[in-house]
């Protein structure tokens, strides 16, 4: 959340002194541009593209700088290590650069390349600085979990000119790293699928002393001037030892030391992912042109106010990966770089004719990615499916969070619920109401001063009150803390933070001091782990005075957003744990914060292990392992939600799919019709929260008034009735990684007319195709279908068959939503207060036949709450039904806490299965046999374009066990 119009005078005062902040508290209706760099206001960026631009005019003469010293080059337990040479004068002098080219046990393969100098500290730091002199080599240790094994079975072939590795599964993969000019290319099956620097981009900026040339003197005469093949090409160092920005310098005192690096995927139309960006899901070229962007991609998270919806323009989190398509193959690159980032796309029309790509693969993109500083560190993915790719990303980085199951229910947000009573309200009203809703939630406000871990004694005073009557229906409070802490006398938390030195410092060491919400402000430094212990120990029971185990968190602010700061945030020679520098760690640095309140949820109590439940805003790859993100402060208005999908797809695509947007838009006030279509479709964001600004007015559901307040209801329900189907999705995402909501090209990867479709999605596997309208007035929506299969719209069973676009309609009160036939889709029908209160529910199972009459489910099921399941404590069946007959098996693993949780279980039971897509055959019977008993069927007719369907009532089988129901 960010400014408001109207900031609260507590800090308007404050706020008065500070010129550079003017511009930033007058109302306004779109992005600051002015406040955030573009490619040419970065010293480096610029640098890059300069490079890039030098190599493109050059053409064939293009010289590449750099090689591999040939007899440099080890091969060692699945490890080339060898060294590159960069030349770097027309004199022959050379810097080295140690690679290490890893192929891991997974089948992924890591190129890591650093510089000897660096690394061995004989450097010589500027500005008397402190700050560390290597490149920053640490990313790893927060991104990565896991997968780093190193291959045993791997085969090098080695001559005069290249190194050939063959590696993974089955030794399909290749990876040829040519010597001079030093490229790699990664082959599968033969076929290159991702080359670096194939056109000769690669750029590791040496470190080098300043050296104050001579201003330049008239020349004399004829006869000074030097010969001309003396002198070096000027390189324009202007942003090479300082640059400026918005009133803000930032001294480098390293130097120029940017990393950069063509990536190239032949034969590959579409790349996805690298968020967080407002934008199509398939991304744009981005060095002009029709309808593409003028700037790169860039990644340096940043509080962005009111961001636009189609830009390249940084956001609040950061996930450098990269998935790449074409027609049957996916492959993906993770570029581990946590400091500012940014990546040029661009697209050509090969002329391979030597490749057998195949048709409609004749694009190339490709790709170019640099970083101010830090290491060249990049993993190669060569799926070949887009779930192969997701699932050994996964593996380093770890997999999406099994959410407590209210996580992924309703949440009721606005800055700000006022009192304590207001909370109560609220609760009451959606009660009175008949909303389902499981979270409510506090911004800023509720604190006393802004000072997090305390309650505003005039406004919270009862906060044990207020979560007890939450507790009552199950539900939960989710309450705002964030990584600044108010520099104000007489602060306990600040004055620990102070005195065990536990802040981020500036670039002298001293602690450093901005500007936030509470005024002046210091932040914890969480790349600390006396900082990550310390800030554990805050939320205990006892010391977070007025907290309850029904209390969960949220995390903003944490790219941390400082109002005074340059770009809004830190500048770049503060100094974090270990003295690494902020430019190199920027991006990690949400991720930290993040972590260390998890990690904080997880032990408020000896003895109490539930899942955490921490909300962040900003990331970096691996933040899907500790909870959810949203999209940050978005408008109300009908682009912003249009907008949202393609961003949390692409956000999903990077490993991170527990994502949403505010429902509603955060800033202004969305008209009615606007905010029942955002509840229709964030009803299917994986993460699902109503919030508001400040000066908006108050839009709880129960204050729309009828129709909307109905059809809002509805949309709650229909999230509600399907909580098994997306907890089950949510079970698959945490253990390989798949999106909770796919992009078509994940489930139909040869089907190139689809692969760039991003207003319409699946849900998990079953099988449920959604398009929710975000569009004004829209009264139907074309949805594309990719195959013949049968659709079934999901409410009245229209029946929709073909491959390409349908029309189906969409009143208001209607979501596009259609079952794809084939499929078993798990539901509680029955409408209750909280999710909690559904924990005992019966099931509905719905199957949907296909043309074979035959379809296929999952469902997945635990206590939704603890981490008992990873004992074996959970329900995982596998439902077919096939001639006639619906099976349910049991796909579990048995742990020892199995038995225990099978008995509590017992007596949870499907209440009725309805078959939709039934023959007319069925239309005589009225039971099916169950076991050795019977339990009633009614048929209903199909009625021209809607297909007959029937229902089984109370078959009386348990949920957690094997059962067989015969319909013949
Ligand atoms: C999270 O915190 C734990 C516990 O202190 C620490 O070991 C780990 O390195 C941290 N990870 C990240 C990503 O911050």
């Amino acid at each position: 959340m960010r400014f408001s119009s109207s900031p609260s005078s507590s800090w308007t005062a404050s706020l008065a002194l500070l010129s550079a902040l003017s511009s930033l508290s007058t109302p306004a209706n779109a992005v600051k541009y002015e406040n955030f760099k573009t490619c040419a206001q970065s010293g480096f960026c610029s640098r890059n593209r300069a490079y890039a631009d030098k190599a493109v005019a050059a053409g064939q003469s293009w010289e590449v700088p750099y090689q591999i010293v040939p007899d440099s080059l080890d091969w060692k337990d699945g490890q080339l290590i060898g060294t590159i040479l960069k030349s770097i004068n027309t004199k022959g002098d050379t810097v080295r650069l140690p690679i290490t080219i890893s192929f891991l046990e997974s089948g992924s393969a890591r190129v890591t390349i650093d510089e000897e100098k660096r690394q061995k500290g004989e450097i010589d730091l500027r500005h008397n600085s402190i700050a560390r002199k290597e490149r920053y080599n640490e990313a790893e240790k927060w991104a990565i979990v896991g997968g780093l094994e190193l291959t045993k079975s791997a085969e090098v072939s080695k001559d005069g000119k290249r190194a050939t590795v063959k590696y993974g599964p089955e030794a399909k993969f290749e990876a040829v790293v040519t010597y001079a000019p030093f490229g790699i290319d990664f082959k599968r099956d033969d076929v290159t699928q991702v080359k670096f620097n194939d056109r000769g981009l690669m750029n590791v900026e040496h470190w080098r002393p300043k050296v104050d040339k001579p201003k330049k003197e008239e020349s004399e005469g004829e006869g000074d001037q030097k010969p001309i093949q003396d002198a070096e090409p000027e390189e324009d160092e202007s942003t090479w030892w300082e640059e400026s920005f918005g009133g803000h310098t930032d001294p480098k005192a390293r130097g120029p030391e940017s990393v950069g690096l063509d990536i190239t995927f032949p034969g590959y139309e579409h790349v996805f992912g690298i968020p967080e960006h407002a934008g199509p899901m398939s991304l744009k070229q981005t060095r002009g042109g029709d309808g593409n962007y003028n700037d790169p991609y860039r990644l340096y998270n940043a509080d962005v106010f009111e961001y636009i919806v189609d830009s390249p323009m940084t956001l609040y989190g950061a996930i450098p990966f990269m998935q790449a398509h074409r027609k049957d193959s996916t492959v993906g690159v993770f570029w581990m770089n946590a400091a500012e980032t940014w990546i040029d796309i661009v697209k050509t029309k090969a002329s391979h004719s030597a490749l057998s790509l195949g048709i409609g693969s004749k694009t190339d993109t490709q790709t170019h990615w640099f970083s101010e500083s830090g290491l060249v560190d990049v993993f190669v993915f060569l799926g070949p499916t887009p779930k192969d790719v997701t699932k050994a990303y996964g593996e380093l980085t770890g997999y999406t969070q099994l959410p407590q199951e209210f996580a992924i229910a309703y949440h009721q947000c606005r800055w700000n619920y006022v009192t304590d009573e207001d909370v109560k309200d609220v609760d009451r009203k959606m009660d009175k109401y008949s909303i389902p809703y499981d979270v409510i939630w506090l911004d800023i406000e509720y604190t006393d001063e802004k000072k997090y871990f305390t309650w505003d004694p005039n406004t919270f005073g009862n906060s044990l009150g207020m979560l007890k009557q939450l507790d009552s229906a199950e539900r939960k409070l989710v309450a705002i803390i964030d990584p600044h802490i108010k520099n104000d006398d007489g602060y306990p938390i600040v004055d620990e933070l102070k005195s065990k030195d536990l802040a981020v410092h500036n670039k002298d060491g001293q602690i450093y001091e901005g500007w936030c919400w509470p005024g002046s402000s210091h932040w914890v430094d969480c790349f600390n782990p006396e900082a990550i212990k310390w800030w554990i120990s805050l939320f205990k029971y006892d010391k977070f005075k007025g907290s309850a185990d029904n209390l969960f968190i949220w995390n903003d602010m944490n790219e941390p957003s400082v109002f005074n700061g340059p770009e809004t945030t830190m500048p770049k020679d503060n100094l974090h744990h270990g003295n690494w520098e902020h430019r190199d760690v920027h991006n990690i640095n949400g991720m930290t914060f993040h972590n260390a309140t998890y990690q904080a949820l997880l032990e408020r109590k000896k003895g109490e292990l539930r899942r955490p439940f921490v909300l962040t805003r900003s990331y970096y790859a691996g933040s899907q392992r500790l909870g959810a993100m949203w999209t940050g402060d978005n408008e109300a208005k009908w682009e912003a939600l249009a907008a949202a999908f393609p961003m949390i797809l692409n956000n999903g695509i990077a490993g991170f799919p527990f994502a949403g947007a505010d429902v509603g838009g955060f800033f202004g006030n969305p008209e009615k019709d606007l905010l029942t279509r955002w509840y229709q479709a964030g009803a299917f964001y994986p993460f699902f929260r109503g919030h508001a600004h400040i000066d908006t007015r108050r839009r709880e559901p129960y204050l729309a008034g009828e129709p909307y307040t109905g059809i809002i209801t509805q949309a709650l329900r229909l999230r509600y009735s399907l909580l098994p189907a997306w907890y089950t999705a949510f079970h698959e995402a945490s253990v390989d990684g798949t999106p909770i909501i796919r992009p078509h090209y994940f489930e139909y990867p040869g089907d190139e007319a689809a692969f760039a479709i991003d207003d319409q999605f699946f849900v998990g596997s079953t099988g449920l195709l959604a398009k929710p309208v975000v569009t004004e007035k829209a009264e139907s929506v074309e949805i594309y279908l990719p195959d013949n299969e049968l659709y079934y719209d999901y409410f009245d069973y229209t029946t929709y068959t073909g491959q390409g676009k349908k029309t189906v309609p969409a009143p208001l009160e209607k979501i596009p939503l259609l079952m794809q036939g084939g499929h078993i889709i798990p539901r509680k029908d029955r409408p209750r207060r909280s999710s909690g209160l559904m924990k005992w529910d019966p099931y509905t199972l719905v199957i949907a036949l296909n043309k074979a009459e035959t379809a296929k489910g999952e469902l997945y099921v635990d206590d939704g709450e603890t981490f008992d399941y990873q004992n074996g404590a959970y329900i995982h069946r596998a439902f077919e039904f096939a001639a006639g007959e619906l099976v349910s098996k049991d796909i579990s693993t048995k742990g020892k806490a199995t038995d225990k949780y099978l008995k509590s279980m017992k007596r949870v039971g499907i209440e009725k299965i309805v078959i939709v897509g039934v023959p007319k055959a069925w239309a005589d019977k009225t039971s099916v046999k169950v076991g050795s008993g019977e339990a009633m069927m009614e048929y209903h007719a199909g009625d021209g374009s809607k297909a007959a369907w029937a229902v089984v009532k109370g078959p009386k089988v348990a949920i957690g066990e094997d059962w067989t129901i015969s319909f013949a």
